[in-house]
């Protein structure tokens, strides 16, 4: 199939990052992207990627971010012209793409963009190479939600969760075919809010791809693979009766869980700096006070989310700079998810 949707009509993506509750840490088969284990995120709203994609009149494919361009000629292995390669195989389509892309945050305040701009990219390239930007007809052409999670997650294993908005679950399966990316529950099931506090932004020192393979060589790796199951039903249930307190005592014990694997892992690899360890001791005493009801989530890097209810997140986030004035706070919270529309340029302009 060759595309149809002439270059004068833009397809813009904004897909919102998100936050894993239950950690995807360590895959199976790193060549298909099957995880060691089961995740449940919560998608956000404010920290995202808006990428736009238009047909191409050159033979190659380029991408725009930050003033900055490639193309596909001189970077052919990319890992974003490798994604491009996926989705035009997934869809069975041809035809080269313009891409553009920035953050609604900036890129260098250490928050990871990998989940909201593999999904972008993924959803504005497929609706350019099919000609359509809405959801049914995109389903219809072969690019379903479904279809779309697992494209991304070839990306970004956690971008596969970004396709969906509120609580997403990954099923590992039992096999690489057999994984599932579902929604669990919408953003109007139960908000929260997620205080994004940037304890350092500089680039991490191992990628999170190397600190996957190194899991397998932690004493620690077997027995959480035991017991992440069992992890997953007390995490749903929490969601299913909205039990602030029994979520963020799971959430923080997996964030822990979690970097403990990565720092006896082989080799080992330490995300936390010694800020991230004292923030995170006086928000439990700040907690055992009374002070702040809030929990803390980690992901691969030295910056906490914090997750709390909305009406507290204003007292939270001004505790924190009372005591912590150097620390940048981002106000986050459940999103709805990705959305997608079409612009047709004026002729003028194309
Ligand atoms: O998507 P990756 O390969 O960067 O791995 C991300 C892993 C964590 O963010 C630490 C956890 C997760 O489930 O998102």
């Amino acid at each position: 199939m060759t595309t149809n949707a002439p270059s004068s009509i833009s397809f813009t993506a904004t897909t919102p990052s998100n936050i894993a509750l239950l950690k995807y840490w360590g895959k199976r088969d790193p060549s298909l992207q099957w995880p060691a284990n089961d995740s449940i995120s919560m998608t956000l709203n404010v920290c995202k990627t808006i990428t736009t994609a238009r047909r191409s009149l050159n033979n190659f494919d380029s991408f725009t971010m930050d003033g900055l361009t490639i193309n596909s000629n001189s970077h052919k292995t990319h890992k974003i012209f490798r994604q491009l390669d996926r989705v035009r195989a997934s869809l069975n389509v041809h035809g080269c793409l313009e891409l553009f892309s920035e953050n609604s945050f900036p890129s260098s305040c250490g928050i990871a963009s990998s989940a909201s701009g593999f999904s972008a990219l993924t959803l504005a390239s497929a609706a350019a190479l099919l000609g359509t930007a809405n959801w049914e007809e995109l389903d219809t052409l072969g690019a379903s939600r479904g279809v779309l999670a697992h494209v991304s997650r070839m990306g970004s294993g956690s971008a596969g969760r970004s396709i969906y908005g509120g609580y997403v679950k990954w099923t590992a399966g039992t096999s690489p075919e057999q994984q599932e990316i579902d929604q669990l529950w919408t953003d109007e099931h139960w908000k929260l809010s997620d205080i994004i506090v940037v304890v350092s932004s500089e680039a991490k020192a191992t990628s999170s791809s190397d600190a996957h393979k190194a899991a397998w060589g932690s004493p620690l790796f077997g027995p959480r693979l035991s017991g992440v199951n069992e992890k997953a039903k007390i995490l749903e249930d929490a969601l299913a009766r909205k039990d602030l307190e029994l979520l963020g005592r799971e959430i923080e014990t997996e964030a822990l869980e979690l970097h403990a694997i990565c720092m006896t892992g082989t080799p080992p690899v330490t995300y936390l700096t010694e800020k991230t360890s004292a923030f995170l001791s006086w928000l439990r005493s700040q907690r055992q006070r009374g002070m702040i009801n809030a929990w803390a989530t980690i992901d691969a890097g030295p910056n906490l989310h914090l997750l709390c209810r909305p009406e507290d997140a204003a007292s939270v986030c001004k505790n924190i700079q009372k005591e912590w004035p150097d620390m940048r706070c981002i106000m986050d919270e459940t999103g709805p998810g990705p959305s997608l529309i079409s612009t047709q340029r004026s002729v003028k302009n194309v």
